[in-house]
């Protein structure tokens, strides 16, 4: 049975790996795993990053991931490092809640390796991928609306700007407006349909990309909330790690990316008061930057493992000085429309 939040998951089958850890050797490097730390890593994944860290001191790791089916595939990894892996279902923004459960309260490092895996990307029936049909699904864990609930329930104005925000999709409108006439047929509950749809609206791209990849990155966002879980998640790093903890995000893209750059910037310098906001107490920085720009994958590592080419590495060490609220929207957390749940029907799962 698989562990909820705070149980430790034993198990015996593993499953394949088949997702390539990305900036393997820049993570190990920026969390420099010690004998005897307590290491967290929120996005377990394949657990490329979790095996590295084991491996490279007698440490434990609570290794958190929100998809089941990501920690079913680590049980044989759990049973060979018995005793030294916890595997748990939850989501990063609450790693901290999570380790508590496992009676950890301080942590020497914390991983986070944001989006979605090889694994996910590439299952059709987890409807992420417009290159195979499949469900329009995209949840990465069960819960909430899938994406085929967005698309079918969402006013067409809030669809357009989601599409606009969280895709950068310069015809969003359009966008949403082929949505809102080809729903008025019937459901769209594939992930094929969803794709001729957009295609038909924006027309051939010029980057060579397939035209359906930004409406489909917007609704993946929005569906599991990730730029939210993003900026909670730094929040709930700040709270859990040691002094002398160490920080380790990669991200994939610009929207990610902005959040964990401001986060690091705002928390490695002395916050004060300023003429527009002189209620704001001096605050000191409760991180040190361990690499001031972000670190990028070699060209050797782009040419084996391609997904590598967009990803940024960002790290960190924690001060002693005590962790502070966020203000996601200063981060770069758009405000989004809210789901429509209440307001419409439920539409037919995507099947
Ligand atoms: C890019 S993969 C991580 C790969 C991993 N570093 C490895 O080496 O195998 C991202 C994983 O994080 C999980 N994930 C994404 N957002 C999450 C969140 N907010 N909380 C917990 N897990 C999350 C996904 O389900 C996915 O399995």
């Amino acid at each position: 049975m698989m562990a909820g939040r705070g149980e430790p998951l034993q198990g015996t089958a593993g499953g394949p790996a088949r997702h390539i850890p990305v900036l393997l050797a820049d993570v190990l490097d920026t969390l420099a795993p010690r004998d005897g730390g307590i290491y967290i890593d929120g996005t377990f994944g394949a657990g490329g990053y979790t095996r590295a860290i084991l491996d490279a001191a007698d440490c434990r790791v609570i290794g958190i991931d929100r998809d089941p089916s990501a920690l079913a595939a680590g049980r044989d990894m759990a049973e060979a490092y018995k005793g030294r892996l916890a595997l748990v279902e939850g989501r990063f923004s609450e790693l901290d809640a999570i380790a508590e459960g496992q009676g950890v309260d301080k942590a020497d490092g914390v991983a986070l390796d944001v989006g979605v895996s090889s694994m996910q990307l590439d299952q059709a029936e987890r409807g992420f991928s417009f290159m195979q049909d499949g469900p329009l699904d995209m949840r990465m864990g069960g819960e909430g609306p899938s994406a085929a609930d967005v698309v079918n329930t969402m006013e067409e104005g809030d669809l357009a700007n989601l599409i606009f925000r969280l895709g950068e999709e310069k015809k969003s409108r359009a966008v949403a407006r082929a949505i809102g006439r080809a729903r008025t047929d019937k459901s769209i509950s594939t992930t094929g349909e969803l794709a001729e749809i957009v295609a038909r609206a924006v027309g051939p791209s010029r980057d060579g990309k397939n035209p359906a990849t930004r409406t489909f990155q917007a609704l993946r966002i929005y569906v599991n909330g990730e730029l939210s879980e993003l900026a909670e998640g730094l929040a709930a790093a700040e709270r859990i790690l040691k002094k002398g903890g160490r920080l380790a995000v990669v991200s994939f893209h610009s929207l990610e990316d902005r959040i964990v750059k401001r986060f690091l910037a705002e928390r490695s310098q002395i916050a004060r008061g300023s003429r527009h906001m002189p209620e704001l107490k001096s605050e000191p920085p409760t991180f040190k930057l361990t690499t001031r720009h972000p670190v990028s994958a070699s060209d050797e590592e782009t040419a084996a493992n391609p997904r590598a080419r967009s990803a940024r590495l960002r790290g960190a060490e924690r001060t002693e000085a005590p962790a502070r609220d966020i203000d996601p929207a200063a981060l770069g957390v758009p405000a989004l429309p809210a789901y429509p749940s209440a307001q419409h029907s439920k539409p037919g799962r995507a099947r």
